[in-house]
């Protein structure tokens, strides 16, 4: 992968990543349920997990770490490419479970194109798998509470 190729994931990634930290933490700000609550602050921390392992590769390959601007909902319309509607819990549940998804996706094409990278490429995978276990948690959410 060329540099700037790289670079330009890796600001991606750590944009997507920030939003789902500040996601689950506007969950758990909402969230009464006891299970919710565990589950929320759980994820929000492992998405800072997340975070920080690409502030610390950035910060090893001299990139710039962008600047999130923007409300949570604004960054979100942009990652997803759509006007994202976030009035009651449907839609927030929505967008949980779509932020995933895109993050599962990009994860899923970022490990294709680091095949030479073999940490990198572990490291991908296990965020991938986070991300799975997050999207069932948010999928549990929406049948249970809001559908
Ligand atoms: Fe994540
Ligand atoms: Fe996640």
């Amino acid at each position: 992968m060329e540099k700037k190729e790289l670079a330009y994931k890796l600001k991606e990634f750590y944009l997507l990543e920030k939003l789902q930290v500040d996601y689950y933490k506007a969950q758990l700000s909402e969230a009464k349920d006891k299970y919710y609550r565990k589950a929320f602050s759980k994820m929000a921390k492992i998405e800072e997990g997340h975070v920080n392992f690409f502030v610390q590769k950035m910060a090893r390959e001299n990139i710039q770490i962008p600047e999130a601007f923007g409300s949570l909902f604004k960054i979100a319309g942009r990652i997803l490419g759509e006007s994202v509607e976030l009035t009651g819990p449907v839609n927030t549940c929505k967008l949980g479970i779509a932020l995933e998804k895109k993050a599962m996706e990009m994860y899923r094409m970022f490990i294709m194109k680091s095949w030479v990278d073999q940490q990198l490429r572990n490291d991908l995978m296990d965020f991938l798998i986070d991300e799975e276990f997050h999207k069932l948690v948010d999928e549990k959410l929406f049948e249970e509470f809001v559908y």
